[in-house]
């Protein structure tokens, strides 16, 4: 069995490859080639943090994301606030191949899904981006969607401005604003990347044909966007089923606001053919990203083929 820490996983991927291999994935569920049982949530109010539990079959792979959500760990202890493990199983005996360092692997398996959402249901003549949250996630969104696109400009705001210049001065090749909020809202693309649990983002802020990445939302009563924008915009989820319960949409949905027949589709829908993604240049398209336990192992499945091509990571006798 191999172990993969983080150095492993950053060093396997290939940030311009994920995007096509999240697109693969979110094709594949939307035609019944995957198994995903819904996430299971272990919350521990007292520790200010959650674990999830993330089980999936996809195309001959499976395994099992243990990842927790600790939203002060980065100013409390210096860590990051989402940790993961995930351990990648032979479909065909059940042993373990690989147990591997899952943080970076969400971060980008994140961003990629963003990267595709952003290519389907964006305007093709954005240019702006915009991140409001400038932590780990909007550090490879960044990545990610600038090897995509060319923009004239990103702007990044941060309820911390150390936050956003310091995310700036990551990247000094590309054009970067840390700004003001509105500023930021105003961006072609917008991702919005905060664990809020209040709308940051009102709707007087966004402007007709907007794409929003809805990322910050993944757990029941998080919400970072007014609801009179999710009244307004075509929705697309990852999941149903996670996005009602856990998503951007979770708390409009639990207030009666939005019904389901107010999403739009799945982004799997989209890619897949079965449903149009953006209509018209001037409407709002927000896609509600939770996250889904085949992204991770759509990402485990090629590192883990990357990892025994290049020999990296350590074998362990584990049995
Ligand atoms: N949808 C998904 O698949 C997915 C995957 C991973 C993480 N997430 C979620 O994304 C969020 C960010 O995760 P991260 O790892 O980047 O965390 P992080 O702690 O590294 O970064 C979060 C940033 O948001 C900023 N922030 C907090 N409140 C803000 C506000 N009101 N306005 C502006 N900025 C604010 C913080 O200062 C911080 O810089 C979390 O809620 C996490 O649960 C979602």
């Amino acid at each position: 069995m191999l172990l993969l820490s983080s150095k492993d996983v950053e060093s396997l991927l290939e940030i311009e490859k994920l995007p096509a291999i999240i697109e693969d994935c979110f094709r594949a569920y939307a035609t019944g080639q995957a198994v995903m049982p819904p996430k299971v949530y272990l919350d521990l109010p007292e520790y200010k943090g959650d674990f999830r539990a993330m089980p999936a079959y996809l195309k001959g792979a499976c395994g099992l994301k243990w990842v927790c959500v600790y939203p002060h760990n980065p100013q409390n202890y210096g860590l990051p606030a989402i940790i993961g493990l995930l351990i990648y199983s032979d479909p065909a005996t059940g042993m373990p191949l690989a147990i591997m360092e899952a943080s970076s692997l969400t971060s980008y398996r994140t961003a990629a899904a963003s990267a595709v959402a952003t290519r389907y249901l964006a305007n093709p003549e954005a240019k702006t981006l915009g991140m409001v949250g400038c932590g780990i996630q909007a550090r490879d969104h960044i990545k990610i969607l600038a090897e995509e696109l060319s923009f004239d400009c990103i702007y990044l705001y941060d309820i911390n401005p150390a936050k956003a210049i310091e995310l700036k001065q990551l990247f000094p090749h590309l054009p970067i604003k840390t700004t003001f909020l509105e500023e930021t809202c105003r961006a072609d693309i917008l991702c919005t990347l905060t664990p809020a649990r209040k709308p940051i983002i009102q709707k007087r802020f966004i402007r007709p044909g907007t794409h929003i990445n809805a990322i910050g939302a993944d757990a029941s009563g998080k919400q970072e966007l007014d609801i009179e924008i999710l009244k307004q915009a075509r929705i697309f989820v990852d999941d149903v089923k996670q996005s009602t319960h856990a998503g951007e949409i979770n708390v409009a949905i639990s207030s009666g606001v939005l019904i389901k027949e107010d999403i739009a589709g799945t982004l799997g829908e989209v890619i897949a053919g079965k449903l149009p993604g953006r209509q018209t240049k001037d409407e709002i398209t927000v896609f509600d990203s939770t996250g889904l336990a085949i992204q991770d192992i759509a990402l485990a499945a090629y590192l883990y083929e990357r990892a025994i091509k290049h020999r990296t990571g350590l074998e362990v006798e584990l049995f």
